[in-house]
């Protein structure tokens, strides 16, 4: 089959690979039909994440048709279509049982590593792929979700609701800024009016990203980068700052300008993957009550988003802006990669 192979720092090829083959009970092998390329890729594709070596097939989302199945697998059939999620979960153990499912402990790729297609093993840019504890890491997608729409639910609608809406406290009422308007930013500001914020504020450098905003449900802009950025978002509150501050960029600045926006008692949720050291003033934050969180996302809430997106809740295929065929992958990346130019959001590789 072909694969897009990682072959080192600023090295990649869409290359001829031996076929995947069920290697344990749980596993599920699925021929991709529809997988895209993600932040992450580009940041292993620079070096930034030294534990994908040379040789490993990239990718962590994807839909497709199952094409073989483990001895122990009940739940599904071969020709099933199904959705495969970014997180492996062997839903058995400790951390898998509380929805942990980041930190599952199953021994695939690494214990206690749930980000492993593409990382630890090989991913889902690719013609099939070996899914390991497919009973709880694959969900069947229902015939009125397309495969652009399910293809947004392996990753990026998961990490901004979980990650930012969800541990971000968001209730109704409030008023939240989402900084960094990328798809994982406006899988947050698409997600934060589940929970009923009354203004949801987009923050990004891009004037082209800021304008997208409002078609995913952002009520106010603000350009940053502008010495009165932080004037015109605390203008858009009661004058104490944000409730929810979500940073979806990952850089140090950006976390910084989170904590500058927030209200005292109001909540900072980290999404953005840091490669840096970023700085915490807790000297001058401790006496402002915020409550600071991050993490890996779980994907427990996928049965969930699946459903509102099957009843067209949320605007999932408004996030594909380009799209290309297998043999055109070395061309998805390269659109991929220059998206302020190209104006790419999520681009769709599809057979
Ligand atoms: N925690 C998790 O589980 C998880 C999962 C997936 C992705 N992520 C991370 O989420 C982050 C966002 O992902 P993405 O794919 O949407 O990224 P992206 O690069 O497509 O989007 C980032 C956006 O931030 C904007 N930006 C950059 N610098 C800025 C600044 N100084 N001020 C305001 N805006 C700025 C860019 O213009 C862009 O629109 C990344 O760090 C990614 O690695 C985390
Ligand atoms: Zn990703
Ligand atoms: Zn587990």
């Amino acid at each position: 089959m072909k694969a897009l192979v990682y072959g080192g720092p600023g090295k990649k090829s869409w290359a001829e690979v031996p076929t995947p083959t069920i290697k344990n009970p749980t596993d599920v092998i699925v021929r991709l039909d529809t997988t895209t390329i993600c932040g992450s890729d580009l940041h292993i594709l620079k070096g930034d994440v030294p534990a994908v070596t040379p040789g490993r097939i990239l990718g962590h989302e994807g839909v497709g048709h199952i094409t073989e199945v483990g001895s122990s697998i009940t739940s599904f059939k071969v020709g099933d279509r199904v959705l495969i999620s970014c997180i492996k979960s062997c839903g058995s153990c400790p951390n898998c049982k509380i929805g942990l499912y980041s930190h599952c402990l199953g021994e695939e790729g690494v214990s206690g590593i749930g980000w492993v297609f593409g990382h630890l093993i090989d991913g889902t840019q690719a013609e099939y792929v070996r899914v390991p504890y497919a009973e709880n890491s694959l969900y069947i997608l229902p015939e009125s979700v397309s495969d652009e729409e399910g293809v947004m639910l392996s990753d990026i609608y998961p990490t901004g609701f979980e990650i930012g809406v969800q541990y971000g406290g968001v209730k109704p009422g409030d008023v939240v800024a989402v900084i960094g308007a990328g798809p994982v930013g406006l899988a947050a500001i698409a997600t934060a009016g589940l929970y009923g914020a009354a203004k949801i504020i987009a923050i990004d450098l891009d004037s082209n990203r800021l304008e997208k905003s409002r078609e995913f449900g952002a009520t106010d802009t603000v350009q940053s980068g502008t010495a009165d950025w932080k004037n015109n978002v605390m203008a858009l509150t009661d004058g104490t700052g944000v409730d929810v501050a979500i940073e979806a960029v990952g850089v140090p600045d950006t976390f910084t300008m989170a904590t500058e926006i927030v209200r005292p008692g109001g909540h900072v949720a980290n999404i953005g993957v840091h490669g840096k050291a970023v700085p915490l003033h807790l000297e001058s934050l401790w006496i402002q009550n915020i409550f600071i969180s991050m993490g890996l996302v779980n994907t427990n809430t996928t049965p969930m988003l699946l459903k509102l997106v099957e009843s067209k809740k949320l605007p999932a295929a408004k996030m594909v802006t380009h799209r290309f065929s297998f043999d055109q992958f070395l061309e998805a990346y390269d659109t991929f990669s220059r998206a302020a130019e190209t104006k790419a959001l999520k681009v769709i590789i599809a057979r």
